[in-house]
């Protein structure tokens, strides 16, 4: 990487252009900093990527894994609560629609009845969820399981079991425009490589796999500058971003298949 002129180049700009490096973007006095700055990334002794996708999909395909399962593109739609003895309401289960998505999601097919399903558990339902609809569906599923606003529960019918009028509020989100540059030149660190899954096709990712992940195939590294725009502000607000894939842009439902 660092032998590479332009990459070499490029971080010199940002350098000479008043950013200064930001050594470590994961330490705490780096939450506001304004620089420039390579994230760290987890490799093996291979110079394989890892991460805990990986290891996931290893458990899954492990033989002596009887316990995990993976339900892709399955909405879960509600957690099944109880009252406990004590009186707290207890989650038994989840309730699933398979095939169903959010909205937002590539994979929706429009507003549609949903064909649910009940998983019921024996100990505990551990929830992780994300911002967009996740306090309809169950902090996926709190508001449509009954925890939330009662009032505003029971307007859509739903029996409130915790009132907890926060739920749902407060939602702050960050505009956020991408613009996407063409650069003038290709960087020689890509020379002849064509981004592609196959490496019949991609003499970049050949190579990678036939030379011990020795190319920049095995960087997965981006360059990042984080620079403040706005005159009334300290925080950044204008992130630049360089990293060696093939990235289109923002497409729905496209940008699996052209990540590398
Ligand atoms: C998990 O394993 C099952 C059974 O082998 C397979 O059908 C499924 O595609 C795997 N899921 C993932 C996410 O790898
Ligand atoms: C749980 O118990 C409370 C108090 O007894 C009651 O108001 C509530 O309806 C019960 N909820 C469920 C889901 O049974
Ligand atoms: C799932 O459980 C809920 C709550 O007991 C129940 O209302 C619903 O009918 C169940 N769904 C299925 C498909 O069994
Ligand atoms: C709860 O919902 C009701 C009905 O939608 C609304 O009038 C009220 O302002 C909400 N309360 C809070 C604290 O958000
Ligand atoms: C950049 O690389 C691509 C893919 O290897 C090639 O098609 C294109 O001609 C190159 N452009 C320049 C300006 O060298």
């Amino acid at each position: 990487f660092c032998a590479d002129a332009q990459t070499v180049a490029f971080f010199a700009t940002l350098v000479a252009a008043g950013l200064p490096p930001i050594v470590d973007l994961n330490d705490l006095v780096s939450d506001r900093a304004i620089g420039g700055t390579m994230p760290s990334f987890t490799t093996d002794a291979d110079h394989t990527r890892s991460s805990v996708r990986d290891r996931l999909v290893n458990v899954n395909q492990s033989e002596s894994n009887p316990y995990l399962q993976f339900a892709l593109d399955t909405l879960a739609t509600r957690i099944l609560l109880c009252n406990s003895s004590s009186g707290t309401p207890t989650a038994y289960g989840v309730e699933i629609a398979p095939g169903a998505a959010l909205p937002v999601a590539s994979n929706f097919q429009g507003k549609a009845i949903l064909r649910t399903e009940n998983i019921t558990v024996r100990r505990e339902v551990i929830i992780f969820a994300g911002v967009f609809q996740s306090p309809q569906l169950a902090t996926n599923g709190l508001m449509l399981s009954g925890i939330g606003n009662s009032s505003h529960l029971q307007e859509f019918g739903i029996t409130p079991i915790l009132d907890l009028p926060g739920v749902g509020n407060n939602l702050q989100d960050h505009d956020e425009i991408s613009i996407i540059w063409r650069m003038k030149q290709n960087f020689s660190l890509l020379n002849g490589c064509v981004l592609q899954p196959d490496p019949a096709q991609d003499p970049c990712l050949e190579f990678w796999e036939d030379n011990g992940h020795l190319n920049a195939y095995s960087f997965g590294g981006t360059v990042e500058a984080f620079t403040s725009q706005s005159a009334d502000s300290s925080e950044h607000d204008l992130m630049t971003h360089w990293e060696p894939a093939y990235f289109p842009g923002f497409i729905r439902g496209d940008l699996v298949s052209h990540d590398i």
